[in-house]
């Protein structure tokens, strides 16, 4: 049995109440007792169970918190996007249109490549501080390119979402609806296997309700649970259908009318946000204060691709959350954290409470305030992945 103690933690996020101060069960002075990848125990230093062989990791008075749950992000593709980025940051605006290109390019790239390219983020997302992250399909849109883009994916992260319905692709311009019978038909049958997750963009220059509805539908009785691109570029009836079909996430949730709010407030459907996007896209964000005052649960992603938002750092998207969308440090790091796994509906990750996953992050900091106190600083000094360092 292996056995760890990482002792001298100067604060302790554990996101259990029962164990600390407030919602993120914060430990000062604290210690953290990890058995075969488990935590055992977490709680003030100078209460630390004995234990035998045990390795020892001195934190020296910095932070620890859970390691990041990113439920948010398209790996599998090929190129990049950068003149259109350039190209944005003159003045043209951000459309679904964008997509196309990228779909181009996953097309013409081999498996050796796809693969590639998502062990380096993933790799990178690591080094910032996140342990699981989930991967959607959605750069293929034919049935062999969708059905490959998540065995890739499945190969890095048991968090794979099938996203057929990411745009229509060019061939099928003349004809949407026979490409939601073929997302909805036998694409999804070649990708089920696959696939934990069914995603859909429902939004402007992407698909409508019923086009979601149906798509979604087929999913779940394929055994996928729904998550939903919803109100990213306008309004519409994306989150409303979340809600109505018990979706774990809708995303973005940018352009919400009250009855969205209430829904998201009242439902078991999490509202994650992907400030990444909006800063990349230089659009407005969500009020992520009128979500958490409703009463919604709130996750924070980096919704990592080549178009809308190229980064897997959630340290920068914690400090923009803080800066520019009125979150507390505190509400940040848990939608980052807890938020995220309820995001995925997983009970064990986000925090660090008996039970969980050890999937830990030391900062170079001594409280996680310093995330958004001290933005663009790489200050993940050391990450464990079920108790082993990993970064
Ligand atoms: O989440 N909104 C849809 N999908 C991505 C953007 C994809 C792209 O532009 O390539 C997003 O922002
Ligand atoms: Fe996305």
């Amino acid at each position: 049995m292996s056995s760890l103690l990482i002792a001298n933690i100067g604060s302790l996020v554990t996101n259990d109440p029962g164990i600390g101060e407030g919602p993120l069960g914060l430990v000062r002075d604290a210690a953290l007792v990890v058995e075969d990848g488990r935590v055992v125990w977490a709680g003030p230093g100078s209460r630390t169970p004995e234990g035998a062989a045990r390795e020892r990791f001195d934190a020296a008075g910095r932070a620890v918190i859970p390691g990041f749950v990113d439920s948010h992000a398209h790996l599998v593709f090929a190129g990049d996007r950068a003149p259109e980025f350039e190209a944005r940051m003159s003045g043209r605006p951000y459309t679904a249109g964008g997509i196309r290109t990228t779909v181009a390019a996953t097309r013409q790239a081999t498996d050796g490549e796809l693969d590639e390219n998502v062990r380096r983020l993933v790799a990178e997302a690591l080094r910032s501080g996140t342990t699981t992250i989930e991967c959607k399909s959605g750069y293929g849109l034919t049935v062999e390119d969708e059905a490959r883009s998540l065995r890739v994916a499945a190969g890095h992260t048991p968090e794979v979402t099938y996203l057929g319905a990411h745009v229509v692709p060019p061939e099928y311009a003349a004809d949407p609806d026979a490409y939601v019978d073929l997302a909805r038909g036998a694409m999804l049958d070649a990708c089920a296997p696959h696939a934990k997750w069914i995603d859909v963009f429902c939004d402007r220059g992407a698909f409508d309700g019923d086009q979601t509805r149906a798509i979604l539908t087929a999913g779940k009785a394929r055994g996928l649970v729904p998550r939903v691109h919803a109100g990213q570029l306008g309004p519409g009836p994306g989150v409303a259908i979340a809600v109505e079909l018990d979706a774990a996430s809708a995303d973005h949730v940018t352009h919400l009318s009250d009855a969205d709010v209430d829904a998201l407030a009242s439902g078991g459907t999490v509202a994650t946000l992907l400030p990444g996007a909006e800063f990349s896209t230089r659009s407005r964000y969500p009020d992520a204060r009128r979500l958490i005052d409703a009463g919604a649960t709130v996750a924070l992603a980096a919704d990592c691709n080549p178009g809308s938002s190229y980064t897997t750092s959630i340290p920068f998207c914690v400090a923009l959350a803080v800066r520019d969308m009125n979150m507390t440090p505190a509400e940040a790091v848990w939608a980052a954290t807890m938020g995220g796994a309820r995001a995925l509906r997983r009970a064990d990750i986000g925090h660090l409470g008996p039970g969980a996953r050890a999937d830990a992050v030391l900062l170079d900091a001594p409280s996680y305030v310093h995330l958004s106190y001290r933005p663009g600083v790489p200050l993940v000094a050391r990450v464990w992945k079920d108790g082993v360092p990993a970064a």
